[in-house]
């Protein structure tokens, strides 16, 4: 039986354990993504003195390791996660409130039916989708766009008012991303901080997208 093991270390354990993971993932779930929601979810934390601050950033580090579009299976993967709280001597309630943040975490079209409910499963929330939007936003849609071999835009019409968005009706196209995510974020953030760092965001990306119209009809 080896000694109680201090918060840091399981944190510092887990880190190098994602590093390790994610580094050669290159369609916009790389370490790199992961690291930012980790730091972004310290700044948010710094906020709220009263969560616990362990769970928050290892369900940060965690946060994708069993996503289905990164592992050929998804529960062998969740067992892995369960598996590695409890070997770094987190108890059983501990281990699935961690799990339960992380299955909070994921966006699912705005339709995943496990909802946020604490203050660190939403902080986590905030903390990835922070990532989702502004320039960093901007350059994963591209990216993941690229990866799957997708045009960037098809010269579909531009939804009129946000919410008016139909994907059955749009092309798979990055721009038709930003009508079905990147755009809806900032309103559906829970946290003070991550609202406040998501409005300069969203700014930034309807300025992005009203320069590329412009460009892309020879405007400017
Ligand atoms: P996250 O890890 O932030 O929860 P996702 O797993 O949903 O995000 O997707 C990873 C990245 O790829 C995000 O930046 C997301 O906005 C982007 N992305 C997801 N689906 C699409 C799509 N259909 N077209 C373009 N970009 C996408
Ligand atoms: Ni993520």
């Amino acid at each position: 039986m080896v000694a109680m093991m201090h918060p840091n270390e399981r944190i510092e354990r887990t880190r190098q354990a994602m590093e390790a993971f994610f580094n050669d993932e290159t369609s916009g779930h790389d370490w790199a993504h992961v690291e930012r929601v980790w730091k972004n979810a310290q700044l948010i934390v710094q906020h709220a003195p009263s969560v616990n601050r362990e769970h928050i950033e290892l369900a940060a580090l965690l946060h994708d390791r069993y996503d289905r579009k990164l592992v050929p299976d998804q529960a062998a993967a969740k067992a892995w996660v369960r598996n590695w709280l409890h070997t770094l001597g987190l108890n059983a309630l501990q281990v699935e409130a961690i799990l339960y943040t992380i299955d909070a975490v994921s966006y699912q079209e705005g339709k995943n039916p496990i909802q946020p409910q604490t203050l660190e499963d939403k902080i986590v929330q905030d903390a990835d989708r922070l990532d989702a939007i502004g320039a960093i936003g901007i350059a994963r849609t591209f990216a993941f766009s690229g990866a799957h071999h997708r045009p960037i835009y098809s010269g579909e019409p531009i939804p009129e008012a946000r919410g008016t968005f139909l994907p059955s009706m749009h092309p798979d196209t990055a721009i038709a991303h930003f009508y079905e995510k990147l755009l809806l974020i900032a309103d559906n953030l829970h946290t003070p901080e991550a609202q406040a760092i998501a409005s300069k965001r969203h700014a930034f990306m309807e300025a992005f997208l009203a320069q590329f119209y412009a460009e892309w009809n020879g405007e400017r």
